[in-house]
């Protein structure tokens, strides 16, 4: 008899917590964080959320917002309230007074309304469903919810969206499409009304009316692992789409398991207008593309760039800035618009002469592509993998940004461990050409440097890279992102062969052309010269030596580009660009 009776008992009190309802009349208020509506199980819970100084009315899982009410737009402040009407509207007012967001609900018959454990919030009339989270998705898409082609996911100007196609697609200001994927072709499928699914195990699928198996388009990584994982997947402020996994009751900080655009940078827009894309040695970082702009925002170089003097202002003067291994990215719809099959000058001059073109890029991949770029958002990458040159029309004359030393953060010692690191480097190519001795790298550092601050590890690694890159061989000489790779130690390095000596013209302090060509390299943008008078101006001449005198003559030291030509002095400055951009800025 005992066990029956909890045995009914226990059921009975299960029944009252699944229909556990949110009564019409009920509020939340902002103030008290502490007040919710949770799910029965407590997976979830409805309540607000504080970010920073701004609050939102959200769903949430693990304090994490998984749903929030009015997007982006619904941050109010502390005495905000989130109301479930009695005539069955759900709204979010702010502090005074003002309807932010409404489910529009009201005189529909709403009764109750009830969040579920799989995350749904839904308000119900007698008979069914009347609105749900599900169905009014903001930025994020939980397991076992329906995402149709009508529905987006929203994060300031990106949004997501499941084609007809069955393709997915992620665009900015609801044009610029900079990601497409589609399934397999070989599935050979033809969707007519295709739903997008994220499996509770990570997989994202789209299944079709017409299709049996669900089309698996992305895993997590992490798929198929674990227990009491959630697993979401959220269109981030960054313009990212990405599969988070966060186990029960570890914290808001969910860990990322899949990114559509592997490469940040190539998010269009990331960096705003005028903005320019790059990497430190962790994550995307944005800068302008020269002194003639300043940040729109100090404080949030995500913001973009405006220039110091307009370029109707400068009638005469405009001239092109030179990036060097940057390019505008240019995505439908506008590839078929400002794509021209033209040779780098002409990609350059063409621009500058157009009173419709603002900046261009010559993509020097092999293509013979160059993009011309109209006076509208501009967004720049620039990275030593890019073959690419991109040009920018600037009023002169040109300010270069300062060399990586002076930009602060007690990056200046990093500078002159570099400087100190391509000494050695000459040097010791120096000896070795003469001693023809590659073995002992240890025995060929000048004592002195090891007074400095180095890393001793490094400087040996650059040393035994440099002995890559002089082969006389060009088949031997390691290509760039090998090189990259020895550099920041990923890929091992192993023993070069000892250089054979052809060494006639190595003249130590062979200054000149090539050694300041090696030292444009450091410059985080290379300088074009400014504008000599209005009549010259369109054949502005590029000088490299725009840096200061003191770097130069540290660099004035090499001599290797005469030993064994041009792939060495290409190599030696993609080095020392790539060592540049993996510890400053
Ligand atoms: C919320 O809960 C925390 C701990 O659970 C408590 O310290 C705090 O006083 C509560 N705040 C309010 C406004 O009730
Ligand atoms: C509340 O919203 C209204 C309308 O959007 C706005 O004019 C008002 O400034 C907001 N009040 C606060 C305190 O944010
Ligand atoms: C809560 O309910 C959901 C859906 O039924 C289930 O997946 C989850 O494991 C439950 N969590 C707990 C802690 O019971
Ligand atoms: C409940 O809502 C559904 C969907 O809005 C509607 O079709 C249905 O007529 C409503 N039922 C009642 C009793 O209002
Ligand atoms: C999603 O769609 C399926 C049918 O494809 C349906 O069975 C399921 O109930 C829907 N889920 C929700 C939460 O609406
Ligand atoms: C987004 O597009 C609209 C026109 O559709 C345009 O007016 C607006 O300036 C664009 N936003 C940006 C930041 O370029
Ligand atoms: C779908 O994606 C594929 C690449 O995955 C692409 O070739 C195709 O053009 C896309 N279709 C549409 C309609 O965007
Ligand atoms: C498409 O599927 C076939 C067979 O399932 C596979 O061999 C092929 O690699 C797939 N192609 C892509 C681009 O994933
Ligand atoms: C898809 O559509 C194409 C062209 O409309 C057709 O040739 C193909 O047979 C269709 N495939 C399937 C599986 O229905
Ligand atoms: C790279 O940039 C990120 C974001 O600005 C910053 O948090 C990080 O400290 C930087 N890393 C280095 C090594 O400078
Ligand atoms: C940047 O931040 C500082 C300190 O937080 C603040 O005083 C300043 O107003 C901010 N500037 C802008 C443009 O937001």
């Amino acid at each position: 008899m005992k066990p029956l009776l909890s045995i009914v008992f226990l059921f009975s009190l299960f029944f009252i917590v699944r229909s556990q309802n949110i009564p019409l009349g009920s509020t939340l208020s902002a103030s008290n964080l502490n007040q919710s509506w949770p799910s029965p199980n407590n997976t979830f819970a409805v309540g607000f959320i504080a970010d920073g100084s701004a609050y939102f009315a959200a769903v949430t899982y693990n304090g994490f917002p998984v749903w929030k009410a009015g997007g982006d737009s619904g941050a109010v402040k502390s005495s905000a309230s989130f109301q479930f009407l009695s005539n069955g509207n759900l709204r979010l007012i702010n502090s005074s007074g003002a309807v932010v967001w409404q489910s529009n609900t009201a005189g529909r018959g709403v009764s109750s309304a009830a969040l579920d454990d799989t995350g749904n919030f839904v308000l119900r009339n007698s008979t069914g469903v009347v609105w749900s989270t599900f169905d009014n998705p903001t930025d994020t898409l939980l397991p076992n919810q329906n995402f149709t082609s009508s529905k987006k996911l929203v994060s300031g100007l990106y949004s997501f969206r499941l084609l007809n196609s069955g393709n997915l697609t992620l665009q900015w200001n609801d044009s610029i499409e900079y990601w497409n994927s589609g399934v397999n072709s070989s599935t050979n499928i033809n969707f007519t009304s295709p739903i997008l699914r994220l499996q509770p195990i990570g997989l994202l699928s789209v299944t079709d009316l017409s299709s049996s198996a669900p089309v698996i388009m992305a895993y997590g990584s992490d798929y198929a692992e674990g227990t009491d994982i959630l697993r979401f997947l959220k269109l981030d402020s960054d313009g990212n789409l990405r599969i988070y996994s966060s186990p029960k009751g570890s914290g808001p900080i969910p860990t990322e398991r899949w990114a559509a655009v592997s490469d940040q940078c190539q998010v269009f827009g990331y960096c705003g207008d005028l903005g320019i894309c790059s990497y430190n040695d962790t994550s995307p970082i944005c800068g302008c593309p020269s002194e003639n702009f300043v940040p729109i925002d100090p404080n949030d170089s995500r913001k973009g760039c405006k220039r110091m003097v307009e370029i109707q202002n400068c009638p005469g003067s405009a001239t092109m800035l030179q990036l060097d291994h940057a390019m505008f990215l240019t995505y439908p719809p506008e590839l078929v618009s400002q794509v021209f099959f033209v040779g780098i000058s002409a990609c350059r001059l063409n621009c500058l002469v157009s009173g419709s073109c603002i900046a261009s890029t010559s993509l020097s991949d092999g293509t013979g592509l160059c993009y011309l770029k109209v006076p509208e958002f501009i967004s720049g990458y620039q990275s030593p993998a890019l073959p690419s040159i991109s040009y920018l029309k600037v009023c002169g004359p040109i300010v270069p940004n300062p060399s990586a030393s002076s930009l602060g953060n007690g990056k200046g010692n990093g500078w002159k461990l570099h400087a100190w690191i391509v000494a050695v480097v000459v040097i010791v190519t120096i000896l070795c050409l003469v001693t023809l001795e590659g073995g002992n790298v240890k025995g060929i550092v000048d004592k002195r440097l090891v007074d400095h601050e180095m890393d001793m590890e490094q400087v040996i690694r650059a040393i035994q890279v440099s002995f890559w890159c002089i082969q006389e061989q060009p088949s031997q000489r390691p290509m760039m992102g090998k090189v990259v790779q020895m550099l920041e130690g990923i890929t091992e390095i192993e023993k070069p062969p000892a250089p054979k000596a052809v060494v006639e013209t190595s003249s130590v302090g062979g200054t000149s052309v090539n050694v300041s060509s090696t030292v444009s390299a450091f410059s985080n943008f290379a300088a074009s010269a400014p504008a000599p008078s209005s009549s010259s101006s369109l054949q502005t001449q590029r000088i490299s030596s725009f840096v200061s005198g003191k770097n130069l003559e540290k660099a004035s030291s090499i001599s290797s580009p005469h030993v064994s030509g041009r792939n060495m002095e290409r190599a030696s400055s993609s080095l020392l660009r790539s060592e540049r951009d993996y510890h400053t800025l």
